[in-house]
């Protein structure tokens, strides 16, 4: 396993690290392919044999059961071999009125039952999993500051933000004197870029970590699925979802978006053929591709098996995508040059500066 540092924090973290979305019953959709608690523990443990020492969780994955698994297991290791992550936001208890958003006084109960769940006495990076347009991001990044102060936390993220929002966190931290937000979770994969216009500019210019989530989207990224095949709903995430798209999600989406999508099967081949060159599979070129890009401290993968664990920490270390491989993919992946961020890349082709980072993707 590669290690990197968490953002221009003095932490290092594995280049993989796990996700735990997967562990527990999924309570907006019961997804056959959920690992339980007995599966959840076998990927864990071969995640720290391989050398994983980044878990990120969130109090809302299976309201709470996520959480539960982890901190079960956890108790069982040497805690400060872990980097553990978890996240606020969103609603855990539809009986109470306060129970949602970035408040003070909803980060500061989450922050205690997290705490309680994960059986430790802090965490290592708390992220705001969503914006909250209720509450004064002042409010917020105060309560963060006085969590590491206090000693329950000892860093802080954001997640799922637009590029105004990521500049407004950061130029409010500067201006109040705080310790710094250090990583940015967003979706990032080969079927999702949209980052690279504005958030990711951010985080190139005030040294945040990327945390790119769902880089296989889901699993349509793996190179399990075939054109003509109809999907088992009971063997992937995706089959299920495809059986009842009303519930399709970001992380789960519909695979009639893909399946007859010309574009989306010229990816898969490019993929394929990097694969095939580096005697590697579709998934660890997905992954590889994601932790080649600036920026990226640690990809967050999601598995429902050990074996799934085993494909994906192969994109971890040994081998890399060539210059011209990253461009193959780059030009196969669908991402729309809008206005006006083709104009200024290309007018700023040749003006590129290395003390002032501010133009690097094209
Ligand atoms: N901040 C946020 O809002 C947010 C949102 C979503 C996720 N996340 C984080 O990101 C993590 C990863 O997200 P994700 O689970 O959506 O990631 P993903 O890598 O896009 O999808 C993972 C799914 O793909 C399938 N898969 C994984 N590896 C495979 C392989 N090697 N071969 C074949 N199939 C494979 C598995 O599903 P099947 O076995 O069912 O096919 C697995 O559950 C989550 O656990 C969570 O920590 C954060």
């Amino acid at each position: 396993m590669d290690y990197k540092f968490l953002g221009a924090s003095g932490v290092r973290v594995s280049n993989i690290c796990l996700g735990t979305m997967t562990f527990g019953q999924n309570t907006f959709a019961a997804i056959p392919t959920q690992a339980d608690e007995d599966i959840a523990f076998q990927i864990m443990d071969r995640y720290a044999q391989l050398g994983g020492n980044f878990l990120d969780t969130a109090n809302v994955y299976g309201q709470g059961a996520s959480e539960k698994i982890v901190g079960k297991w956890l108790s069982g290791q040497v805690r400060k071999r872990f980097v553990l992550a978890t996240k606020v936001r969103m609603q855990m208890d539809k009986t109470n009125e306060n129970g949602i958003g970035l408040s003070r006084r909803h980060i500061v109960e989450s922050c205690e039952e997290s705490l309680e769940r994960l059986q430790t006495h802090y965490i290592d990076l708390y992220q705001s999993h969503i914006w909250d347009n209720a509450t004064p991001i002042e409010e917020t990044l105060r309560t963060f500051d006085d969590l590491i102060r206090c000693g329950k936390i000892r860093y802080y993220g954001a997640s799922n933000v637009c590029g105004w929002q990521m500049q407004k966190i950061v130029d409010r931290i500067d201006s109040m004197g705080l310790n710094k937000c250090v990583s940015l979770q967003q979706q990032y994969s080969l079927l999702c870029r949209q980052s690279e216009f504005e958030e990711f500019m951010v985080c190139e210019n005030e040294g945040i970590g990327i945390l790119p989530w769902s880089p296989l989207k889901g699993g349509v990224l793996s190179g399990k699925f075939k054109r003509d095949e109809n999907l088992d709903p009971t063997s992937s995430r995706i089959g299920f979802i495809s059986t009842d798209e009303g519930k399709a999600m970001q992380s789960a989406p519909a695979w009639s978006k893909y399946r007859d999508n010309d574009g989306f099967w010229n990816l898969m081949d490019a993929m394929k053929t990097v694969a095939d060159n580096h005697g590697k599979t579709v998934a660890q070129v997905a992954l590889r591709w994601v932790l080649q890009k600036p920026q990226v401290s640690s990809v967050i993968i999601g598995a429902t098996s050990v074996r799934q664990l085993e494909d994906n920490c192969g994109a971890s270390t040994g081998w890399s995508l060539t210059q011209e491989e990253m461009k193959k993919l780059d030009e196969s992946s669908p991402r729309v040059n809008l206005y006006p961020y083709e104009m200024i890349w290309r007018m700023n082709g040749a003006r590129y500066n290395d003390f002032n980072r501010s133009i690097l993707f094209n």
